[in-house]
């Protein structure tokens, strides 16, 4: 990623990143914010787009993508705030179609996604492209999991206070960018891992359309990787 940066920069173009949330891509944020600093590697020419939001949380709820972003990469990068989007959590529900249509004209209007970072739920979604999203799917609201609510009721004190919808890049969305790296780490993902990698090409595991992506690499430490064959 660092060296993509350099070479678009250097090249006088912009590097557009979709970027993911959760426990997973922590340690590449705290290694390019140890790049950032101590490497000199800057983020003026990146523009990045998030995968996703849950919906009914504003910007400043400690559980909100935009938040984790923040605290975790954004504020300590030179990233410009204009470059970054992530889509909007407060969208009032019949502006949703026309957020979404945004989201995926912004994308468009910046050249289209350069490489995006994914991690994977157990029920095998990529952004929150939950069982039954279509390949073709785009930037829309979704209908929250139960087993991924109940994957992040931990960190908001309880299943009871997890939104039930959010809004995500589709499939379509995430399956255009030029490069995707797919990282999982730890023994609860080592099912879900093979079925995506090994397993039919299905909408019931959105991970699994990547089999056919040109260029997505899955990152994995040994747990994860253990149920592969
Ligand atoms: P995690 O979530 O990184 O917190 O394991 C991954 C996901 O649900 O996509």
């Amino acid at each position: 990623m660092a060296a993509l940066i350099r070479d678009r920069t250097t090249a006088g173009r912009t590097t557009v990143l979709g970027l993911a949330t959760g426990g997973t891509p922590i340690p590449l944020y705290q290694e390019l914010i140890r790049l950032h600093r101590e490497e000199g590697l800057s983020f003026a020419n990146v523009v990045t787009f998030n995968l996703d939001e849950y919906l009914g949380l504003p910007k400043d709820h400690p559980e909100s993508y935009w938040s984790f972003m923040h605290h975790n990469l954004f504020n300590h990068l030179d990233l410009p705030p204009q470059n970054i989007h992530l889509p909007e959590g407060m969208v009032a529900e019949s502006e949703i179609p026309a957020h979404c249509a945004a989201y995926e004209a912004a994308i468009r209007n910046a050249g289209g996604i350069d490489f995006q970072i994914l991690g994977i739920g157990r029920t095998g979604h990529i952004g929150f492209n939950e069982p039954g999203s279509p390949k073709e799917s785009r930037t829309r609201r979704i209908h929250l999991d139960p087993v991924t609510r109940q994957d992040a009721a931990p960190a908001f004190g309880g299943l009871e206070n997890v939104p039930t919808h959010a809004i995500t890049m589709g499939c379509g969305t995430i399956l255009e960018a030029r490069k995707i790296a797919l990282m999982a780490w730890g023994s609860k993902k080592a099912d879900i891992v093979r079925e995506a990698i090994s397993g039919p090409i299905t909408d019931q595991v959105s991970a699994s359309f990547l089999q056919e992506h040109p260029d997505a690499t899955f990152y994995l430490d040994k747990e994860a990787a253990s149920a592969l064959g």
